[in-house]
């Protein structure tokens, strides 16, 4: 179940008067909340504009999304070359020293565009990552999905972060039409085994997190869950697989909320499970790569969208133990370009 928070009462909550100018009072973010920055689609080779405004902002939590950097060729040496370039990144480096950063990797980091399971490099490719990101990961060979428990305020905070890359089942796109509605891209269908995203040990580890008693579970996917009806990559290409998830989420305990990058755009998505909770997924891209390639774009779950470049931020506070989710996206210039809040219950 769901319960619309009035503004008014909504910046009451969080200290601030309706007349405030909201971003710059929600910049100096306090104990009263918990706040977990996150973007997508970092191209290397792009203005790196987007810097100062994250750094400007108080994150408990910064999440790289994917598509971390771009390789200029889709080789081994390409993403090695990718790496040692993001590597020289003073600014990474700042963030790194003020907020514990956690990433996942698309296409792109994973190695090609489009990548899946059958990447001839992608034993290389998980050696670079881990070795780049020096992050704990949930399995050593399996790809490098991770979760953190946050405590914040005596109620926990579960970020779960997803590889969608590493397992994934060798992919056919089928259909190129911008205007096709419904999905134009499908796995390989002469796949002996039934299409995957995640993989089966993956999902195993997934449904033992989910069963994890938290306040709030946010889910991290590269691509976007519930959106459908573009021909992009999305779970909806994995019909079982989106389907499973979903499931999963109507009946565990836990409100949840999903995060996702890839499509060079900034929008929130929104459908109700069947346990009647609302589901959001929250997808930002890019930091310097929001390229407005998705103007007429049909979405019927849209609830917000932005085309500027940007980073996406959920701000967390409480209502008993239910958590108050704000879900807002910044853009370049350090400008609240759209916010959405419920209280999740
Ligand atoms: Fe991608």
């Amino acid at each position: 179940m769901i319960s619309k928070v009035p503004r008014r009462r909504l910046l009451k909550a969080l200290g601030l008067a309706a007349c405030s100018p909201l971003i710059s009072r929600l910049a100096r973010a306090g104990e009263n909340e918990w706040v977990l920055g996150f973007g997508s689609c970092m191209d290397g080779r792009k203005s790196q504009n987007f810097w100062d405004a994250i750094l400007a902002r108080s994150h408990n939590q910064w999440l790289f999304l994917g598509d971390n950097l771009y390789p200029q060729t889709d080789t081994l040496h390409g993403l090695k070359a990718a790496y040692e370039e993001l590597a020289c990144s003073e600014k990474l480096a700042q963030l790194k020293a003020r907020v514990p950063v956690r990433a996942t990797w698309d296409d792109h980091d994973f190695g090609a565009d489009n990548a899946d399971s059958s990447l001839p490099f992608r034993s290389d490719s998980i050696k670079l990552f881990r070795e780049f990101w020096q992050q704990s990961y949930a399995s050593e060979d399996d790809g490098v999905y991770s979760s953190q428990m946050f405590e914040h305020q005596g109620r926990r905070i579960h970020l779960i972060v997803l590889d969608t890359r590493f397992n994934r089942t060798a992919y056919q796109s089928l259909r190129i039409n911008d205007e096709q509605e419904e999905g134009s891209s499908q796995p390989d269908t002469g796949a002996a085994c039934e299409p995957t995203l995640l993989g089966a040990r993956q999902w195993q580890w997934l449904e033992a997190e989910l069963e994890k008693p938290a306040e709030l579970k946010i889910i991290g996917s590269s691509i976007q869950v519930l959106s459908f009806q573009h021909r992009f990559e999305k779970w909806k290409n994995y019909e079982g697989e989106y389907q499973r998830l979903l499931g999963l989420l109507g009946r565990i305990s836990s409100p949840t909320v999903l995060l996702s990058g890839d499509r060079h755009l900034h929008e929130i998505s929104k459908i109700e499970l069947v346990s009647g909770r609302a589901l959001y997924d929250f997808t930002s891209s890019g930091l310097n790569k929001a390229e407005g390639l998705s103007r007429f774009e049909h979405n019927r779950l849209r609830v917000e969208r932005c085309l500027a470049d940007g980073f996406g931020e959920v701000r967390v506070a409480w209502q008993g133990n239910s958590p108050v989710v704000t879900m807002s996206m910044i853009d370049q210039r350090g400008n609240l370009r759209f916010s959405q809040s419920d209280v999740l219950v």
